[in-house]
């Protein structure tokens, strides 16, 4: 007998035997006859248990919550369940049992603190919102890379054990490598850009980043998935119009594949349109003065600061042309104007999601690059070598899975994305 998921189970099916595996969510015995409601990753589903078909019904029914059992049963049209469909078992086993009490309930009405949530995050997926929002970062996912891949990008993976730093010094976690000092890498960034003079032309490389940031705020993790691609013959337009054009595969994928579920769930997700509206870095320092902040040109925004220009582009807007004093020794200066740089931020209202630029291909000035930064390029001769060769000029960005999935879903709090959590204070489970 075939294996169905209960989301699968149709009236057209009526009389017909299935067998369904799952987890018991309730027992309700009567006098003669009982019901179990399984649960299983689609669904619940209830199942009729009469004694003339299952002799050990006591103590089917005796066994606790949240033990796994394996049901064939006949699929029957006019029960009394809500959804019009129940299956009256033939056989029930018990493949495991649960021990109780429960650390953490599915069921409960009101729901537990989120460390006991995380604690128990076996318990929180069985949830059907929580197992939803996974669902929905697969998804996600499967829509960037579907769009990258049909526009010549290949997947790469490039070591996340490494010499030295991408992102600037700061932030990084130190790990013991036999006898010398490595790092866990914040970003694909420097490997990217040497497969580019590689030939490769079109990468990209969904993966960890770690950062040990010591806050811990609603939006920062220490360790992320970082989603990058890098182009060769391109500049920031180009990557920026590939950027948005990923993201809004993305969400069409999610809704293709998750809309019944997420409107059962009351989640209306729109599609967004493109092109995103573009304004520079200068344009936002305009808009704070207009509501009477006086900001330093040559920073990054404020929290405050971004909340403000959120309010304005309440949806998904790119902040162009930020100065170089912000940005990484990588970043292209723009030509004429080299107070700013060929750079980007994807944003969503106040919260950023994407960072990206077009690349520093010439090695003259990528070595002026580093000693106006303060870093030392003989710390970087394997990555300055792959640009003395013939490097392409290239453009790129890195995209923070979690950030994103945060935003489509409206949630909170980044952890609630992210499976297994890692900040300043957890690193179990
Ligand atoms: O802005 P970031 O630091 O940029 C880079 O890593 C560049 N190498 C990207 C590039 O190609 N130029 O990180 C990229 C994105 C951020 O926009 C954010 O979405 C996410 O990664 N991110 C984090 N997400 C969760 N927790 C953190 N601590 C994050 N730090 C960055
Ligand atoms: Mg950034």
């Amino acid at each position: 007998m075939e294996r169905i998921y209960i989301r699968d189970l149709r009236h057209s099916m009526d009389n017909s035997e299935a067998e369904l595996n799952g987890w018991i969510q309730e027992v309700r015995k009567l006098k003669k006859i009982s019901f179990l409601i399984l649960r299983d990753s689609t669904g619940t589903v209830q199942v009729t248990l009469k004694p003339e078909n299952i002799p050990d019904i006591d103590f089917i029914t005796g066994v606790n919550r949240e033990s796994v059992i394996s049901v064939r049963g006949t699929v029957t049209k006019e029960g009394v369940a809500k959804s019009g469909i129940e299956v009256v078992a033939k056989s029930v086993k018990i493949l495991n049992q649960a021990g109780t009490p429960l650390p953490l309930g599915i069921t409960d009405p009101v729901e537990a603190d989120f460390d006991t949530r995380l604690n128990n995050r076996f318990l929180d997926l069985r949830k059907p919102d929580k197992h939803l929002i996974f669902r929905v970062e697969s998804s996600l996912l499967w829509g960037i890379r579907k769009f990258l891949m049909s526009n010549d990008f290949i997947e790469v993976h490039t070591p996340k054990i490494v010499a030295a730093a991408t992102e600037g010094g700061a932030d990084l976690f130190r790990v013991q490598y036999f006898e010398k000092n490595a790092y866990l890498n914040q970003s694909p960034q420097l490997y990217k850009e040497i497969l580019i003079s590689g030939g490769i032309d079109r990468v990209f490389e969904v993966g960890p980043a770690f950062r040990a940031e010591e806050h811990n705020t609603v939006r920062h993790l220490n360790e992320f998935t970082s989603v990058d691609i890098e182009m060769a013959f391109s500049d920031h337009n180009d990557a920026m119009k590939m950027l948005e054009n990923a993201v809004r595969s993305g969400i069409q994928e999610v809704v293709d594949k998750n809309n019944e579920s997420l409107e059962l769930h009351g989640i209306h997700l729109k599609v967004p349109d493109v092109p995103f509206p573009r304004i520079t870095y200068r344009d936002c320092i305009s808009i704070l003065e207009k509501e009477g902040q006086s900001v330093a040109f040559g920073e990054d925004f404020t929290p405050e600061q971004l909340r403000e220009i959120g309010k304005k582009f309440p949806d998904f807007y790119f902040i162009t042309e930020w100065p170089s004093s912000v940005r990484p020794f990588y970043t292209m200066p723009k030509p004429g104007d080299d107070e700013v740089t060929n750079s980007y931020d994807l944003q969503f209202g106040e919260k950023e999601i994407t960072s990206g630029a077009q690349r520093v291909h010439d090695p003259e000035l990528l070595e002026k690059r580093f000693r106006q930064k303060g870093l030392d390029p003989s710390a970087f001769e394997f990555y300055i070598k792959a640009f003395k060769y013939g490097m392409p000029p290239h453009a790129g960005w890195g995209l923070g899975l979690e950030r994103l999935s945060m935003i489509i879903l409206n949630l909170p709090n980044i952890r609630e994305v992210t499976l297994f959590p890692r900040d300043r204070t957890r690193i179990v489970p």
